[in-house]
Parts: structure tokens; C-alpha cells; sequence
């Protein structure tokens, strides 16, 4: 939560940083500030509100070759222009943005205010740029160093000092933080992106790393002394985090997918010529060992929001081809239960940013209880990336709308990759099946486009709903965590009540809620539990529900039963969930822009939740 960049050159920093905002306004948005070295010192410039509100207060010919910004998701304090960042000292001489959480921030403040000084706002990070200022004798880098350990909690900072212009401090422990190596102006910023403009050489911070920011050079230190870091160019384009023509990035996000999954795909799977030779897979930065894989007896997957319905989607994958029990968990429960682990258990962390909080600590709890990591990651260099034992990498390119798409498609196509992998090591599954399957998934991007050529039938469905208060969804099987994938979705982006649930669990509750005001999605392919959803529907038609109903293709009956059919052309298990995601997305998308909702900054969310 919360963004953070900075930019030091000749000239040009306010632009940049304003601009660098803006890319991470999908972190943050209830406030925004900026602090630049000015003639006399530091300016510093706040606002409630969006990042363009804080443009339009910042006088049209002002620059400057040093400034930091913050884009604002509150944790302590109201979303209030007192509490946006940047906090400063009181005499105005040293300048701080901050994204994370200090957790001994209340001590820190009673010990500074009984040493005499005042409290602007009712942040945390206050606390630290007050400390900054107490321990600053002219040497910034000094003084953050010095007070770095006094902080528990996470925290990726940026630091200006009014007399020491063209510099930049910046310190990170649990939030993400890249630095941009650029020529003639280096940045920070809390993802890579704001970067991608200026520069692809990005260099992913360690925890407990200080950086030293100048215009012509940037020098990393741990422990007081200097560190060499390990640089990465970064391979997609600043053009792909941009809107491209689409209205949100949102949509822009789904209809990307048959590219993203077509990419994913190809880059793993190769189908020799000789049918009876084995699919050869490529795990990316996968480091376990395949003995490994013979001898897990359990894998828990750790994931939150969207990233978990993923999971519950590759437990159906990983159990039928691999044999292997599976367990989808939240992060957060599992780090906090005493989970009861040994080294033959397999711990999967599927998450977009690879900064969720709770995931990281997940991971982190596996491996100390001896349990190998593998991680299913779209942010290159993220920390969950870093920390995992092996990393397979989605290289669907930046998701900035809040609401995740093509992550989440992606994700069961790498759950599914990895569900072979392991079938076939284990021998679960036959060179035919692992082939067949493999023949399917290569196809799935197609699929997909053929859905997504439904987009305005699907807007037309999505205008008969707009008005609704609340919403059911309904599945069994992969069904079920598509439900609540479809629920989820719907809730974030439009403020409808929905709620997403195994079919089967309708006789014991959320029937008592059907009546003409509660339409229900249900998703009915045709498969092993169809005729069973043929029940629930009929369940709900005859309490006056209204239903939408997602169905195969070729199903020429469903039409009598609903109101309303999104067909889709699927008819393996693994396209049934990728292909059904897509109308369900497309349905949230259009009920929200109907109902006015901001749909890529839906509010109180944020896309990266690195804070608990
Ligand atoms: C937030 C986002 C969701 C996302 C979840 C997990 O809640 O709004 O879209 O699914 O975090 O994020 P991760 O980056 O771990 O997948």
C-alpha cells in the first residue's frame, strides 16, 4: 500500500515524479504530496485526493533537480492533507515519504514528544523523519543509518535534506523498493514501472539496505559499509503499463489475456514431433529437485484474494494429475495458526505482486519450519520472488487495475503447467495425457479470444443487472471458486453485494435470500455436475430468481431454463476455468461503468496489500 518515488537529476524532477505517481496510483490513492529542493530549502506540496489534484496545485513553471512524492493509502491517520507525505521536521529541513507500517511508532512518538517536539499529523512515518531531523548533522546518510534500528515494522523510505541538494537516502525493510540507474538522473519508486521511462536497468532493494542517491551515481551500503547490487534490465516496455486506447486498465487487462496466456504457454511448453516423446516443460527459475516433487506428501498453497481463488482452482488441477493432496489456504490464517508442517510438505505462494504481506510471511514461517518454497509470481525481483526456493514467473507485464484479470487467468495456467510437471515426475500421468493436456492448454489463448469477441453481448447482459443491490454466484466443482471469483470481482469494481458459493451449499443457506430482487450467475458446463446445476437453477427459477447462466457452447437447452446465457467454447477442465473467468470480468467491468464506479481505483482497495 501506499507509493513511493523519487528522482534526482538536472532538472525535470517534478515532472518525473508526478508522472511516476500516477503509475502507482493502483497502490494508493486518498492523498498525495511531492517535495522538491527549492532556491531557499524544500517545498513541499500536499493535497487530499488524487495524484491530479495534487498536479493542479503545483505552480505550471516549477522544477527542480530533486524530489520525492507519495501517493497515500491511510493505515494511521485519516486520509487528511495533514496526514499525505511528505512529513518534514519542523524546521522544514528534512523532508520523508514512507510506505509501510511502524509498529513501535507509539514509543517512538511519546519518546519525541517528551523530548519536546511537536506532532503535525497522526502518522507513523512522522515519527521517523523527526528521528531523522534529532539525529542529523549534516550527514543524511548518517543519520538514517543511525536511526533504521530504532524502527520495528516495515518501511521503504525516501529521504531529502534542505542543505544537502541532489540527494536522495532511500532505506527499505518489508516494502518493496527499485531503484533506476539511469543516465544522468537516477530514481526510486515502489515497483518498476515510474522507472521504465527513464531507465530499464532497475535494481531491486534488499531489506536493510540504504541506497545513496546522486544525479551521476547510485551506492547501495548494508551493515555501514558498500554493497554491490545485482542490477536487472527489465524487459517490458514503460508502453505496457499504459492504457493503449482502452478506456480502464482494467479491460485493457482482459483483453490482453489471450496474448498474456498464449506467452505464458509457448514460453513453457514444447510438443516434440514424435507423439510418443513427453511434453518438455520449462519451470523458469524453478530450483527443486524432481526428486522432490516424488516425495511430497502435501502441498498447501498460500495465497489472498484473488490469488487464493487461483489456488482453489489448481487444487482440483494438482490432485487429479499429480495425486498429491492439496490444500489452498489463506496467508494470513496459515501464518498465525502453528500450521503443522514438516520438510515433505510443499508449500506453493501464488500471489500478483509477490509483496502481499501476509503471503511473505507465510513463506517465510514454510521455510523456517524446513518446508521447500516454490512461488507463482508476476512481479519480476518482488520480495516472495526473492525468498522462494524456486520461482515460475508469469510474465503477464504489469497489472495496474486493482481488480486482477490477467493475473488470475495466468496463474491457473501456471498451476496447471506445474500440476503436469509434477504428474509426470510422479508418474500420475501418462506421456499421452501429459500431451494431451498439454495440446489443450496450448489452445487456450484462442479460446479466449473467441469469449472476448462476445464483449458487447456481454455488455448488453451486464445493462439488465446494472440496478441490482446484491448478487449470488454459483458453481460446482472449478465452478465454485469461480463463483467467487465472479463475486469478488463484481464486488470490488461495481459496490454490489455478491457473494460466490459451491452450489451445493444453496439448500443450507443462501436459498433463504432468493426472491425476484437476487439474481443469480450460475455457472452451468456441461460435465460430470451439470445435471446437479440444472437443479440449483430450477431451485432459484422457482423462488423468482432471476439467473444468468454461463454455459457450453453447444448446451441448446439452458436457453428455456434462465433468463439470460453467456455461452463459452470450453470443454476441458482447465478451459473451463480460464474461459469461464472471462465473461465474469467482463460482467463486474460493465455493471461498474454503468453505476459510475471508478473501476481501475475502486475505493478503499488497493492493488498491492503490504501492510496486514
Ligand atoms: C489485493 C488486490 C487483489 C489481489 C490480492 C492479493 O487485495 O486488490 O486484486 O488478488 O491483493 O495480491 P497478490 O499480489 O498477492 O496476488
Amino acid at each position: 500500500m501506499c507509493g513511493i518515488v523519487g528522482f534526482v537529476g538536472s532538472g525535470g524532477a517534478i515532472a518525473a515524479v508526478v508522472e511516476g505517481l500516477k503509475a502507482l496510483e493502483y497502490r494508493g490513492y486518498d492523498s498525495a504530496g511531492i517535495a522538491f529542493a527549492s532556491g531557499e530549502g524544500l517545498d513541499i506540496i500536499k493535497t487530499k485526493g488524487r495524484v491530479a489534484d495534487l498536479e493542479e496545485k503545483i505552480p505550471a513553471s516549477t522544477d527542480s533537480d530533486v524530489a520525492i512524492g507519495h501517493t497515500r493509502w491511510a493505515t494511521h491517520g485519516v486520509p487528511a492533507e495533514r496526514n499525505a507525505h511528505p512529513h518534514a521536521d519542523a524546521a522544514g529541513k528534512i523532508a520523508l515519504v514512507h510506505n509501510g507500517i511502524i509498529d513501535n511508532y507509539a514509543k517512538l512518538r511519546k519518546d519525541l514528544e517528551d523530548e519536546g517536539a511537536h506532532f503535525a499529523s497522526e502518522t507513523d512515518s512522522e515519527a521517523v523523519v523527526l528521528l531523522i531531523a534529532r539525529e542529523y548533522r549534516g550527514d543524511l546518510v548518517a543519520a538514517v543509518e543511525k536511526v533504521l534500528p530504532m524502527l520495528d515494522g516495515t518501511f521503504a523510505l525516501g529521504v531529502v535534506a534542505a542543505d544537502n541538494p541532489g540527494l536522495i537516502v532511500a532505506a527499505r525493510r518489508g516494502s518493496p523498493l527499485a531503484v533506476g540507474l539511469g543516465e544522468n538522473a537516477n530514481l526510486i519508486a515502489s515497483d518498476a514501472v515510474p522507472i521504465l521511462p527513464h531507465t530499464r536497468k532497475v535494481v531491486f532493494m534488499e531489506d536493510d539496505q540504504v541506497a545513496v542517491i546522486t544525479a551521476d551515481e547510485v551506492r547501495f551500503r548494508a551493515d555501514g559499509k558498500d554493497v554491490n547490487p545485482v542490477v536487472t534490465e527489465i524487459k517490458w516496455s514503460a508502453e505496457a503499463a499504459q492504457k493503449q486506447g482502452y478506456d480502464h486498465f482494467m479491460l485493457k487487462e482482459i483483453f490482453e489475456q489471450p496474448r498474456v496466456l498464449e506467452n505464458l504457454v509457448r514460453g513453457r511448453i514444447a510438443l516434440p514431433d514424435d507423439i510418443s516423446l513427453p511434453p518438455e516443460l520449462n519451470m523458469d527459475g524453478m530450483e527443486i529437485p524432481e526428486q522432490y516433487f516424488a516425495g511430497v506428501s502435501r502441498i498447501i498453497m498460500i495465497a489472498q484474494g484473488t490469488a487464493y481463488h487461483a489456488c482453489m482452482v489448481g487444487r482440483n488441477m494438482i490432485e487429479r494429475v499429480a495425486r498429491i493432496p492439496a490444500y489452498p489456504e489463506y496467508a494470513a490464517d496459515f501464518r498465525y495458526r502453528d500450521p503443522i508442517l514438516d520438510p515433505t510438505v510443499l508449500v506453493i505462494a501464488v500471489t500478483q505482486s509477490g509483496e502481499t504481506a501476509d503471503t511473505l510471511a507465510a513463506v517465510r514461517l514454510a521455510r523456517e519450519r524446513g518446508c521447500k518454497v516454490i512461488s507463482i509470481v508476476n512481479v519480476v525481483g518482488s520480495s516472495i520472488a526473492r525468498e522462494s526456493d524456486g520461482v515460475f514467473y508469469l510474465h503477464c507485464g504489469p497489472e495496474i487495475g486493482v481488480a486482477s484479470t490477467k493475473a488470475f487467468t495466468s496463474m491457473i495456467a501456471g498451476l496447471y503447467i506445474l500440476a503436469i510437471r509434477m504428474g509426470m515426475v510422479r508418474e500420475t500421468l501418462s506421456v499421452n495425457d501429459a500431451r494431451r493436456r498439454c495440446e489443450n492448454l496450448v489452445t487456450v489463448g484462442h479460446r479466449v479470444e473467441g469469449i472476448l469477441s462476445t464483449a458487447n453481448y456481454v455488455r448488453g447482459i451486464a445493462m439488465n443487472y446494472k440496478d441490482a443491490s446484491n448478487f449470488l454466484f454459483l458453481g460446482r466443482g472449478t465452478g465454485w471458486p469461480l463463483a467467487m471469483e465472479g463475486a469478488l470481482k463484481l464486488k470490488e469494481v461495481s459496490y454490489i453485494h455478491a457473494e460466490g458459493y459451491d452450489a451445493a451449499e444453496m439448500k443450507h443457506g443462501p436459498i433463504a435470500l432468493i426472491d425476484e430482487n437476487m439474481p443469480a450467475l450460475v455457472i452451468a458446463l456441461k460435465g460430470r455436475r451439470y445435471e446437479k446445476v440444472l437443479g440449483n437453477i430450477q431451485e432459484v427459477k422457482a423462488r423468482q430468481g432471476k439467473v444468468i447462466a454461463v454455459a457450453s457452447h453447444d448446451d441448446n437447452e439452458i436457453h428455456k431454463f434462465v433468463d439470460d446465457v453467456i455461452y463459452v467454447r470450453a470443454d476441458s477442465g482447465i478451459m473451463n476455468s480460464i474461459c469461464c473467468a472471462v465473461p465474469l470480468q467482463l460482467l463486474a467491468y460493465y455493471i461498474a461503468c454503468a453505476r459510475g464506479c471508478d473501476v481501475d481505483k475502486p475505493k478503499n482497495l488497493a492493488k498491492s496489500v503490504t501492510v496486514e
